[in-house]
């Protein structure tokens, strides 16, 4: 167990690692980790107060909203002119809307894909040119299980994952042989401010009694996922099940869907 942790502090010391979405949840609980683990971590979100709360030797605060061009850009410079290189980016803000297909004003469908999936993309072509001029970096994505399956009146949430997933697996493909790895982390239910975030058209805050994971096991996946050089984690027994019944049983697991949802 000891000689595993010293080899995983090992594999970050000194690593300079943006984790966006920090001030809360899982995007924090990640900040956290990556800089017990030795690595610079450089924390993003909008909320400066709730940034600085983790901000300290290791960690640098740099407010940031993932939709403005020149806030990731200033990000990037910011990065490298303090720090030097980026060696990973953790792609991890964002938020659901709970609505129907036929209910949800397009207003808000635009602004989630512009932070779950063009703010992927955003930062992703940002810090590219630095990592291939290194030679190597990773990538992490945090998709959901909703990457894989689609449940009722969460459509644009999971169209966004979905669509998280597919540049995911064509950006694999494009970087083999530059010595950038690209991961796609794909969590299940997780214990975070999320649900209490979401846009909602009415409804509950959270459907049914079960209990999330804490934010820290997504964190210490996605450390392990950097370290293994993964290419796709599922989280939670819910979630691989699901996935199970996606694959298998499609028809049972919309009848579930509907009626469990
Ligand atoms: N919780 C779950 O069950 C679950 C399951 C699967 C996947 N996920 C995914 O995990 C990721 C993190 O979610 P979470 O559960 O940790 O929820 P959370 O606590 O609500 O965290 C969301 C983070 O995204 C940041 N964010 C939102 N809009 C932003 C913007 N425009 N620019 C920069 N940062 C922005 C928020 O910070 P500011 O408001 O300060 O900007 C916050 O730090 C999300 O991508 C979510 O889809 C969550």
């Amino acid at each position: 167990m000891l000689s595993f942790l010293i080899r995983k502090v090992k594999k970050f010391t000194n690593k300079i690692v943006i984790v966006t979405g920090a001030s809360t949840g899982i995007g924090r609980e990640t900040a956290l980790a990556f800089a017990a683990a030795g690595a610079r971590v450089v924390a993003v979100a909008r909320n400066a107060a709730q940034l600085q709360e983790i901000a300290g030797d290791t960690i640098l605060a740099v407010p940031t909203d993932v939709t403005c061009d020149d806030d990731v850009n200033r990000l990037v410079e910011t990065t490298i002119a303090k720090l030097g290189r980026v060696d990973i980016l953790v792609n991890n803000a964002g938020f659901g809307i709970r609505a129907t297909v036929e209910n949800t004003a397009f207003a808000d469908a635009q602004r989630l894909m512009e932070v779950n999936f063009f703010g992927v993309l955003r930062c992703t072509q940002a810090v590219l040119p630095q990592m291939k001029k290194q030679g190597s970096g990773q990538i992490v994505n945090v998709g959901s299980i909703l990457s894989l399956l689609a449940t009722p009146r969460n459509s644009l949430y999971c169209a966004s994952k979905f669509a998280v997933r597919a540049l995911s697996d064509s950006l694999r493909i494009e970087l083999r042989g530059t010595g950038i790895d690209v991961i796609l982390i794909m969590p299940g239910y997780t214990d975070t401010p999320f649900f209490e975030n979401q846009v909602r058209y009415g409804g509950p805050v959270r459907i049914g009694p079960m209990k999330g994971v804490h934010p820290r096991t997504v964190a210490r996946a996605i450390l392990c996922a950097c370290a293994r050089r993964k290419r796709e984690v599922v989280l939670t027994i819910p979630g691989k099940f699901g996935a199970f019944l996606k694959r298998w049983c499609p028809r049972f697991l919309d009848w579930t869907l509907a009626r469990f949802t």
